[in-house]
């Protein structure tokens, strides 16, 4: 697990860690309000919406720039081949899941497949959480229909509630004010759950030895056993499991309410005011509905300086896409832009190709992310939206055989999952079938992988890392 060395700068430091001159962008922190604007939700009440941004801009940042200068370095080591991406969490965090339990199981996720991750890399991972903002969805309609009556969509916690009333439904403003407190809570137990040695490389490792007591996974043994050995080796040589115990974890969401994103975007006291950054998490992305390389969500996030991301869908242009990395890094400076493909299985391999030439071409610098999560979704004859746990590996392969073919480093992976037993994609060793689906179906919008799902995709990962 990558530890901080004394070489390294320090998530706390006060001292600016990309020194590269790029065009302050202050003075366009605006420019995004004459830009259309995707996906936004109608609020309802101006002044309602005026008086919940300024209580929104009166808060204080949640994330630091210098953790985001981190995070930056840390992906431009990626991109070299240096490490490895590992982001995750709910499609759509919700309040009522900001607890203790839920926050705890999902990092332990998280934290134990990228133990595994690591092994098959050989290399660090760099474990980026959906979570602590990921509170408001794009949606294809703006309204929703049922039994004859019509009310607006939800559009995430952040917006309004998932009860189909007309009262749930209203777009609130003050539900931002809300997601910003329950992400600062989140982030709060996320610095203490990795700070304070639950994060232990031992723990983890012990955690995942039950995952292999389950015969249905006896095809992870020879990894497992491996891991166990290079642990009982480093023990043997004295490592220092006490340096072990911290990990670094960054917090990420898309950035989808311009409102609310503006309203933490904060200018830098370290560069004396010259630079911003989206103090909301360390890592933002451009959703593939909102990823117009002239929309409101480019223009806003192509001035700050958090490292970003872009999601690119099976219909994205690559002249479009393109162009969008070139309004958002350019200056072509490594880590700052992290395209997640989002193709699908068969697409992938047909699609990925052609752009990764024409990135090349244009001689930009970016870290390579496969989401093999929203071009695999479904819904079944009953009327379930779901994934298969297979059609998700295969969107992985494509990826890894498409980048390596092409001689690009395949970076990092970006995936839905719970830390819990839920029942939402279909198979895996437990196979859950149509009619397992139900039986603990709970995400309010996309399937999420359960933690065993999370762990049987990190050990398969491995595999084609070790390769
Ligand atoms: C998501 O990540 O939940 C999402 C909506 O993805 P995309 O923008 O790729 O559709
Ligand atoms: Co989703």
């Amino acid at each position: 697990m990558k530890q901080k060395t004394s070489a390294e700068p320090d998530a706390h430091s006060n001292k600016p860690v990309t020194p590269a001159p790029r065009p302050s962008g202050l003075n366009r922190l605006d420019a995004y309000r004459d830009f259309p604007a995707a996906q936004q939700p109608d609020w309802p009440d101006p002044a309602e919406l005026h008086a919940a941004v300024r209580k929104l801009e009166s808060k204080p940042p949640l994330v630091f720039a210098g953790e985001a200068d981190v995070l930056t370095r840390r992906l431009a080591q990626a991109q070299a081949g240096k490490a490895f991406v590992l982001q995750g969490g709910d499609c759509a965090e919700i309040f009522a899941d900001a607890k203790a339990d839920r926050i705890r199981s999902k990092i332990q996720t998280v934290l134990q497949m990228a133990v595994v991750l690591t092994y098959g890399a050989s290399l660090p991972v760099v474990k980026i959480g959906r979570m602590a903002g990921q509170y408001a969805k794009p949606r294809s309609a703006s309204t929703e229909t049922r039994d004859g009556v019509t009310l607006p969509v939800y559009r995430g916690d952040a917006v309004n509630e998932f009860e189909f009333t007309e009262k749930a439904r209203r777009n609130n403003p003050w539900r931002m004010v809300e997601a910003y407190d329950h992400s600062s809570s989140t982030l709060n137990l996320i610095r203490a759950f990795t700070m304070g040695g639950f994060a232990d490389l031992r723990h983890v490792h012990e955690w995942n030895q039950g995952f292999r007591e389950n015969p249905a996974y006896s095809r992870y043994n020879a990894v497992a056993t491996q891991i166990d050995k290079a642990i009982k080796f480093m023990e043997a040589c004295g490592a220092d499991f006490d340096a072990l115990k911290r990990v670094e974890f960054f917090s990420s969401h898309e950035a989808l309410l311009l409102d609310y994103e503006r309203a933490l975007t904060r200018s830098d006291s370290r560069s004396g005011g010259a630079v911003a950054y989206d103090c909301s998490a360390h890592f933002l992305w451009i959703g593939d509905r909102s990823s117009k390389p002239e929309g409101a969500h480019a223009e806003l996030l192509s001035n700050v300086r958090n490292p970003l991301g872009v999601k690119v869908g099976p219909k994205a242009h690559v002249t479009d896409v393109m162009r969008l990395i070139e309004k958002l890094n350019p200056l072509h400076e490594p880590g700052r832009l992290t395209l997640i493909t989002r193709m699908g299985a068969d697409a992938v391999r047909v699609l990925l190709p052609g752009l990764v030439r024409a990135v090349r071409a244009a001689n930009q610098p970016v870290l390579w992310v496969c989401d093999p999560m929203h071009g695999n979704t479904f819904t079944t004859p009953s009327g379930v939206k779901t994934r298969r746990f297979d059609t998700i590996i295969n969107e992985v392969k494509g990826f890894f055989e498409v980048l390596r073919y092409e001689g690009e480093v395949p970076g990092g992976l970006h995936v839905e999952l719970t830390g819990d037993d839920v029942t939402e994609v279909m198979g895996g060793s437990e196979d859950i079938d149509d009619e397992a689906l139900s039986r603990r179906y709970e995400t309010l919008v996309d399937p999420r992988l359960n933690h065993q799902q999370a762990l049987e995709m990190a050990f398969q990962v491995a595999e084609l890392l070790g390769q």
